[in-house]
């Protein structure tokens, strides 16, 4: 090969650090795979827009075929985003024999296996390792450096975002929508945030990594998820009292072929190593049957850690296509995913109530604990500043999720209780 053609679909903030790193890192990219690479063309919505990048303006176009239809054209670079007008542009581009590299989680979480499939049956590459966790290479850690052991459980911080809001409110803290102006400026957060605080982003990683760690299909719907657009400074402030630091926590639990998978602000032990994974940084355990613990750390989010990924992928094609293999790394999921009931998962609980401040109140709410196998752990009440009025904050022993909800729902009704502030799971700590 005298040397290979890139397509880029987008050249923004992750578009262009590709640009910047296959410029920065040619030499050593000749060293690995023989020949020079070329960007040949960049899809964007505006020609003359101001950008993070030296380019020659003669390369940009408006029209998407003059990429997928180029037979000069090896690899197609998708980092433009959106999932429907991108999923015809993949399926274009991949019927006229062109590789695919993409950093898109919204595309793969929902489309991956279908066009997985489609690259298949054209002996084309499909890879995708920028869209989960930025820079860190945690899928090729699932597919290849873990191919040997069983992974039974994977919990992580997924979101660069929501990390680096969550890490500011708490230790500056910043109001919510300050710190988010800040992320979406440095170019961490997606076109609509909407997608990073409320979990959804995160919920797409974490059924990416669940298809691939527990090798079955995991779907979005099959995510629980929530995010972070109720986190109070109260509840932050609460959480430091107890010992606790919030992270929103992607966890995925498989026991035999049944799995829950969810996304969830989450209070974690100030000595539990993912508390101190701050800012727009990532963190994933993955729990091996073999292996034991492992973890994988790095920039979560940004456009020269992400266009890492994204250029490793790149070289991951060509040297496929030296050896003549492309289209056949893809392994279909081994197993038939069980969801498991609310009653099959356990974990603790902070809970926050403001009550009526009278004789009994606690001992009614212990009751409602009691007669349904749950109890605390820890607990505190607050005068509240209003007369005859107390907030009672609380943690949980391990309990089921089913037991917790019939708690909260009988909670709502008691007298005395006059709402509940917020709920969050807890992690670490005794068993
Ligand atoms: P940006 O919004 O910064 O860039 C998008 C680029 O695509 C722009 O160059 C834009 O053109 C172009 N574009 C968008 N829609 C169209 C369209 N309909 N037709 C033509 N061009 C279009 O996004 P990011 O670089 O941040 O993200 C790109 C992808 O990477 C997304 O899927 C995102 O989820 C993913 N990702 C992002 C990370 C990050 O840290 N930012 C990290 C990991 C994954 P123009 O420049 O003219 O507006
Ligand atoms: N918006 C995403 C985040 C980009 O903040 O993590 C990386 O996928």
């Amino acid at each position: 090969m005298e040397s290979i053609s890139v397509g880029l679909l987008g050249l923004g903030t992750v578009g262009s650090g590709v640009v910047k790193v296959i410029e920065s890192h040619q030499d050593k990219l000749m060293h690995q795979i023989g020949c020079p690479v070329k960007i040949k063309k960049a899809l964007v919505k505006e020609i003359n827009k101001v950008r993070d990048v030296d380019i020659d303006t003669s390369i940009l176009t408006l029209d998407p075929e003059e990429i997928l239809l180029d037979p000069e054209i090896d690899i197609v670079v998708e980092v433009m985003g959106n999932i429907e007008e991108t999923k015809e542009h993949l399926i274009k581009a991949i019927t006229h024999k062109k590789h695919i590299v993409t950093a898109n989680k919204d595309l793969m979480a929902v489309y991956g296996p279908e066009l997985l499939t489609l690259a298949s049956e054209h002996q084309c590459d499909l890879f995708y390792e920028a869209s989960v966790a930025g820079g860190i290479p945690i899928l090729r850690g699932l597919v290849d450096g873990l191919a040997s052991d069983r992974i039974t459980k994977m919990m992580g911080i997924v979101n660069g975002t929501t990390n680096f809001i969550l890490t500011k409110m708490t230790k500056e803290g910043r109001s919510f929508d300050d710190v988010l102006s800040e992320a979406q400026a440095l170019g961490f957060a997606e076109a609509d945030p909407a997608a990073d605080v409320g979990g959804l982003d995160s919920a797409r990683k974490m059924a990416i990594l669940s298809t691939l760690g527990f090798s079955m299909n995991i779907d979005l719907d099959d995510v629980k998820v929530k995010g972070i657009t109720e986190v109070t400074e109260e509840d932050l402030q609460y959480a430091k009292q107890f010992g606790y630091i919030m992270k929103l926590i992607g966890y995925a639990h498989r026991e035999g072929n049944r799995v829950e998978v969810s996304v969830e602000p989450t209070l974690l032990e100030e000595s539990h190593p993912l508390s101190s994974v701050n800012d727009e940084y990532n963190a994933v355990y993955v729990y091996g049957e073999a292996v034991g613990e492992t973890m994988f750390y790095g920039p979560g989010a940004g456009s020269l850690p992400t266009a890492t990924a994204v250029v490793s992928d790149l070289v991951g094609v060509m040297k496929n296509m030296r050896l003549g293999v492309n289209g056949k790394s893809a392994v279909s999921p081994q197993f038939m995913k069980q969801l498991k009931e609310d009653d099959e998962i356990y974990s603790k609980h902070f809970l926050r109530l403001h009550v009526e401040d009278e004789v009994g109140v606690l001992s009614s709410i212990t009751s409602v604990f009691s007669k349904n196998g749950a109890s605390f752990e820890k607990v505190l009440q607050n005068p509240l500043g209003e007369e005859k009025r107390a907030e009672i904050v609380l943690v949980t022993h391990k309990t089921s999720l089913e037991g917790f909800e019939r708690v909260l729902e009988e909670l709502r009704d008691l007298k005395g209780v006059q709402f509940v502030k917020s709920t969050y799971r807890v992690e670490g700590g005794d068993a």
